[in-house]
């Protein structure tokens, strides 16, 4: 495409503002003509048969005279369609168009305006993966077992019954659900009534629901063990599998919290009796966690906390996505985008408030400062050629699939975090209650959010915002002390694209002098430039406090240098911000890896966990470009020196009562250690495993990944062969999954292939086959050869894919190449498998593989020289 089509288009969409929602002109694929008000379905599970037979009785609108009904459906098999009238119940003939996903049925003569009630007969299947019905087969000390749930966003409702899938089509639901006598069972509403069958099976009935959208719709069962509790009103429950109903405890405990903190944000109380969350242990591969209505569903991993033997990211992590879901209660659930192109609202909302709230509710996890990872993540996708504005245009249900990433969530959580900043914490939380209240049991748009913020802060919310979600990239701003004066300019923050558009922002700053950070100064940047005062008594200046904007700042010489020299005095969020800053500007080539590496080198001595996880990356990348290099080793020597003075202080086994950040740092240093061949490390990693092998509690939970990790690497096959044998035996999911970590690390070349193999074959559960090559090649060793396999076996291994995810696959695998061959080959296989549709998700790993190449191939000369120099005895 040429630069004036680009440009263009561009421009197009900036200006193209978006209505408000309202049901006619929102977008979809159903017609509006007729809508549902409320379903009765009636679902016999037969789990052994992965099938189940379905009834439901619709009761809809037609708001104009219709000659057909026409409703979503996907792999259902329609029995019989029914018109209920007070005359007696008339069959309907039925036509089903594939493409569409439209089930059609065919009154005899035209319906006029009025009230129907339509009733199917049909059958459907439970499927492998998370799509619709599924099924999910677990180890038990009693053998295997399985379970069933659902999972209906973005568009899978319709597998589960004809329905109107599509967000703004909202309507109650009345359910019942035939299950084994033995089942516990879980959906929306609370049961209301359970009738034993007398064949062993039971029709549990729920109880209705308020209005709701269909990607909502939630049915579990399963021989479940149930953890209970009532918080202000709600009956709160957690489902696990066998044996581990007890590490739901912490789940229920964060679950109360952060029910408070939302209750008092949004202004109003959640709207169910019940909130059920249940832990799905195998099935789940692509997303995690589904914020379906009152019944929650988790990974395991991402809900269960076990005291003993969990690992302190684990308690984070379980906290923060508990958060997610839970704002998705209150922000998506009661208040829903009206078609997938607003995805964002819904997941950069919660992604915004699940950091907020945990970082509110634990103080001391520094959660704000643990973000900044994401927010580099997308930073670096957002400033390629292959990324997207956040608000999407003309998306359909399936292309939503994709969106999910790291734009919708990182990107847009920092943004929403930029304009609460600017807005102000109060004002803003103003106009979330006020939209909560305008829209509830509704839908919205973009320009909803902004007419109810504007309406609360009396901002220009609108102007300042739309040219963040509609636009794709962010500014670079330069900011240059003279006479006085501190002049700030901005331009589009390009890595990849030597001309980008001439695009502008209005983006908040705010700065204060280098030596009273306290003193903070806001300013709009709305044009390309502006000049403050800045009397040179004020000295340099730190632009973007807090590491709160969605930017990157480039300071002239002389207060860049200012800075760097301050820097190990500033509070860790400066450091972060500049740290993040200055490996971007490594990245555009206009700053050096050495330069970089200068500035690690100088907080060497900070004890932030947070801000040694931005260097730990920064390296980690180096590593990369230095793989097939001897000066790897003089790399890893320099890096070794760099990491232990801090591991001197922290000492190689927990202490009791230090602060979690610390235990937290050990084990990021143990592995990274570890990882570069430092000796103390693989022995400390070899003694832990021994240990822990031989009595599985003897260790401490933030320990066991990275011992694990460790070991495996360096492990010959007899280990390799220790920790495959304890996977089959582990129960737990958070212990499986270290030991299969550890045998993805293996670098003998056999191990690898072994491990390559458990991916075709029936040991590995979905959550972990379809990640395993990922982790194989995500350090960039075995990368070619993992590459190869995946060519050869392509088909094979994208086919029992559930459909998330499914086009990220190819470009996880080479994520970590620095081979233009390999990015070509990606684009090549991606379209070849998946369609051009799926082209640009692979883009996003093969610009950056080529950046990558660029960026290597520029700095490992003066890098080479300068580890020299600095690895030399002498120093
Ligand atoms: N709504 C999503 C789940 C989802 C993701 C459904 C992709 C369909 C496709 C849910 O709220 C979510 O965002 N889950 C995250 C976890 C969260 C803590 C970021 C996930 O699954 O990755
Ligand atoms: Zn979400």
């Amino acid at each position: 495409m040429t630069r004036y089509l680009v440009l263009l288009l561009t421009f197009a969409t900036f200006l193209a503002a978006e209505d408000p929602f309202t049901f006619d002109s929102n977008a979809g694929h159903l017609p509006k003509t007729i809508v549902p008000t409320h379903y009765t379905v009636r679902l016999e599970m037969d789990l052994p048969n992965r099938a189940f037979t379905g009834q439901v009785r619709t009761e809809i609108t037609a708001r104009e005279t219709v000659d057909a009904i026409v409703m979503s459906a996907n792999a259902l098999e329609i029995a019989e369609a029914r018109m209920i009238t007070d005359a007696g119940s008339v069959v309907l003939p039925t036509t089903y168009d594939a493409d569409s996903q439209q089930l059609s049925l065919h009154p005899s003569a035209p319906l006029v305006a009025g009230d129907y009630i339509i009733e199917l007969d049909y059958t459907g299947e439970i499927n492998p993966n998370a799509e619709g019905f599924f099924f999910d087969r677990y180890t038990t000390p009693d053998g295997d077992k399985e379970l069933f749930g659902t999972q209906c966003e973005v568009p899978d409702a319709r597998r589960i019954l004809p329905c109107w899938d599509e967000p703004a089509f909202k309507a109650t639901f009345s359910s019942t659900l035939v299950v084994p006598e033995n089942f516990s069972v879980s959906s929306n509403m609370p049961a209301i009534r359970e009738t034993p069958l007398g064949d062993g099976r039971k029709a549990v009935t729920f109880d209705k629901s308020p209005l709701m959208s269909t990607y909502l719709l939630a049915y579990f069962g399963g021989e479940f063990e149930i953890l209970e509790d009532m918080h202000r009103g709600v009956k709160l429950r957690i489902f696990a599998t066998e044996g581990k109903s007890q590490n739901g405890a912490y789940a229920l405990e964060a679950t109360k919290q952060v029910l408070d903190y939302f209750t008092d944000y949004f202004g109003v109380a959640y709207p169910l009796p019940q909130l059920d969350q249940i832990a799905i242990p195998n099935a789940f591969s692509g997303f995690g966690a589904m914020e379906n209505w009152g019944s929650i569903s988790y990974m395991e991993t991402l809900l269960l906390y076990d005291p003993a033997t969990s690992s302190q990211s684990t308690k984070e992590g379980v906290f923060n996505v508990i958060a997610h879901e839970v704002a998705h209660q209150w922000f998506g659930n009661i208040v829903t985008m009206g078609w997938w192109d607003n995805l964002w609202l819904n997941e950069a909302f919660a992604s915004w408030i699940d950091t907020k709230s945990t970082h509110d509710l634990n103080p001391d996890w520094n959660y704000w400062l643990k973000s900044n990872r994401g927010k580099e993540y997308a930073m670096g996708l957002d400033a390629r050629i292959a990324t997207h504005p956040i608000q999407l245009s003309g998306v359909t249900e399936y292309g939503a699939i994709d969106a999910f990433d790291a734009i919708a969530y990182n990107k847009g959580q920092a943004f929403v975090r930029m304009l609460e900043d600017y807005l102000g914490e109060r004002d803003f939380r103003a106009g979330i209650r006020l939209y909560m209240q305008r829209h509830a049991w509704s839908n919205t748009t973009t320009e909803d959010l902004w007419t109810a913020l504007e309406d609360a802060s009396r901002e220009p919310v609108r102007e300042i915002a739309s040219g963040w979600t509609l636009q794709s990239g962010f500014p670079v701003i330069t900011a240059s002390q003279s006479n006085g004066k501190l002049i700030l300019r901005q331009e589009p923050f390009s890595i990849d694209d030597p001309n980008p558009p001439a695009t502008t922002w209005s983006v908040p700053l705010t700065f204060a002098p280098l030596t009273n950070l306290g003193d903070v100064q806001k300013t709009l940047l709305a044009g390309s430039q502006k000049t403050m005062e800045w009397p040179a008594k004020l000295g340099a200046p730190k632009i973007n406090l807090n590491d709160v904007g969605f930017y990157r700042v480039v300071y002239d010489p002389e207060t860049f240098a200012a800075i760097v020299t301050a820097l190990p005095r500033l509070p860790a969020a400066e450091q972060i911000n500049l740290l993040g800053d200055a490996w971007a500007l490594v990245s555009a080539g206009r700053l050096s890896s050495t330069d970089y590496l200068e500035i690690a080198w100088a907080l060497r001595d900070n004890p932030s966990d947070a801000v040694w996880r931005s260097i730990l990356s920064a390296l980690i990348e180096i590593d990369i470009w230095m793989l097939d290099r001897p000066e790897r080793a003089d790399f890893h020597r320099w890096s070794i020196n760099l990491l232990r003075p801090q591991i001197e202080r922290l000492g190689w086994t927990p202490k009791p009562g230090e602060p979690t950040a610390d235990a937290q740092l050990r084990s990021a240093f143990v592995y990274r250690l570890g990882v570069f061949g430092d000796q103390d490390a693989i022995v400390e990693s070899q003694n832990q495993v021994s240990q822990y092998l031989a009595d599985a509690s003897s260790i401490d939970g933030n320990m066991r990944p990275v011992v694990i990790n460790v070991v495996g690497r360096y492990a010959n096959e007899a280990t390799y062969n220790q920790l495959w044998e304890r996977y089959q035996k582990a129960i737990n999911t958070e212990e499986k999954t270290a030991l299969l970590r550890g045998m993805q690390h293996a670098l003998d070349p056999a191990l690898a292939t072994r491990t390559r193999e458990l991916t075709l074959g029936e040991e590995l559960p979905a959550a972990h086959r379809n990640y395993n090559l990922f982790y194989v090649s995500s350090r960039g060793e075995h990368l070619e050869e993992t590459w190869e396999f995946t060519k050869e076996h392509a088909a094979e291994l994208l086919a029992p894919l559930a459909r998330y995810g499914t086009n990220s696959y190819l470009g996880y695998i080479v994520n970590r190449s620095s081979d233009p061959a390999i990015a070509a080959e990606l684009e090549t296989v991606q379209v070849q498998h998946r369609g051009e549709d799926a082209l640009a998700e692979a883009q996003k790993t093969s610009g950056a593989i080529r950046l990558r190449a660029r960026t290597r191939e520029r700095e490992l000369p003066g890098l080479s020289r300068w580890l020299k120099v600095h690895t030399s005895p002498a120093n």
